[in-house]
């Protein structure tokens, strides 16, 4: 019996590996490579001490979809690949939807066809759109701004359809804030190919001098410091939530939704300080005025996932900063701080 970890080469799905190899899970990798690098199979497998079969492949593939559900044993299913990068999508909504809306039917299709109804699936608190009220919580409507954000929004309600029509679902869709930071081991962490988006891989960048500053998008915001607060979550907080939420689905039926945050929010310039501590290194910034569409703050209401999966992010900001500048520490050379490719 395993489960089977779609995109489970990438940054979140890497770690989501090794955290149920340390739940005792027996899992399966499938990925296309698209984001990520083939030598992070042997890094899971070291830190978990056990080999991982991996799948090269895409999820719009429904016959190895299909084969790997079979040959594999599958019981459950991870669904975390998909595209990412909210201005990306704009430029290129088509290749979004394609790969995260059509992709998601497709394994949908593979998983009916074997009787496999067991899946929790990679959200985002982007499917929030702009706060209306804080902390978000998972009652607070849905509304997108982007193509990323439609893709996720669109995939939790063809899941929410599903569960409706066949009751024998069981799907949890975790909405992850801000995931950070790296697993303790330096070995595996965020390794975005070409230009980052994400504020943490840019400061890395900038610390280890490929690039000349930081850019930082507002300073006039109605917060403490001007810049804009999010609710970062370290990526091995993050990773135990979807362990917890297997857990869950053991014993529930249906359709839910769970925040994966902290419920704290830090500023641009909070995250900045403590990466400057952790790392030792000063990090140049320039200011710049607010970008169209971001949003003062947002963080999460996390009692929903504290009270019904058992799960609560534990690890501090500083881990955060220091787990990532490890990690770069150990693969300072590519364009970022990433594991070769
Ligand atoms: N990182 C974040 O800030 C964040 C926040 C909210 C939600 N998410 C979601 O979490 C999931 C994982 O994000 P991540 O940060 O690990 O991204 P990532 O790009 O590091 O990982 C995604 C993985 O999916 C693979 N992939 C993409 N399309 C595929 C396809 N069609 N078939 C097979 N494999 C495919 C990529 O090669 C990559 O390894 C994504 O669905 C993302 O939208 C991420």
């Amino acid at each position: 019996m395993s489960i089977l970890l779609t995109g489970g080469n990438g940054y979140i799905g890497s770690h989501v590996a090794v955290a149920l190899g340390l739940a005792g899970r027996k899992i399966v990798i499938l990925d296309n490579g698209s984001n990520s690098s083939i030598n992070t199979i042997s890094k899971i497998e070291t830190i978990n001490r056990a080999h991982v079969p991996y799948v090269f492949g895409d999820i719009r593939d429904m016959k190895l979809i299909t084969k790997t559900l079979r040959e594999h044993d599958v019981t459950a299913v991870i669904h975390l690949a998909g595209l990412k990068s909210v201005a990306e999508s704009i430029e290129k909504p088509l290749d979004y939807y394609t790969n995260n809306v059509e992709g998601t039917i497709s394994l949908l299709k593979a998983m009916n066809s074997q009787g496999i109804r067991n899946l929790v699936f990679s959200s985002s608190a982007t499917v929030y759109g702009t706060p209306r009220q804080l902390p978000l919580d998972e009652t607070h409507p849905t509304s997108a701004t982007n193509p990323y954000g439609r893709t996720k929004i669109q995939s939790e309600e063809i899941l929410a359809d599903l569960a409706r029509a066949q009751p024998e679902w069981r799907i949890a869709c975790l909405r992850y804030f801000n995931p950070v930071g790296a697993h303790q081991s330096g070995t595996i962490g965020e390794s975005p190919k070409g230009i980052p988006n994400n504020l943490m891989p840019i400061i890395t960048q900038v610390a280890l001098g490929q690039k000349s500053q930081l850019d930082i998008f507002g300073t006039d915001y109605p917060t403490p410091d001007g810049t804009g607060i999010r609710d970062y979550i370290h990526v091995m907080d993050l990773a135990e939530g979807h362990a917890a939420a297997l857990q869950f689905l053991e014993s529930h039926a249906g359709w839910h939704a769970f925040n994966l945050g902290t419920g704290k929010g830090h500023t641009v310039l909070e995250l900045l300080e403590s990466f400057e501590k952790a790392s030792g290194i000063s990090i140049p910034r320039k200011i710049s005025p607010r970008r169209p569409g971001d949003v003062a703050k947002c963080y999460a209401n996390v009692d929903k996932a504290n009270r019904t999966l058992g799960w609560a992010a534990n690890r501090s900001l500083h881990e955060m900063c220091s787990s990532t500048w490890n990690f770069c520490l150990n693969f300072p050379r590519t364009t970022t701080c990433t594991s070769p490719h």
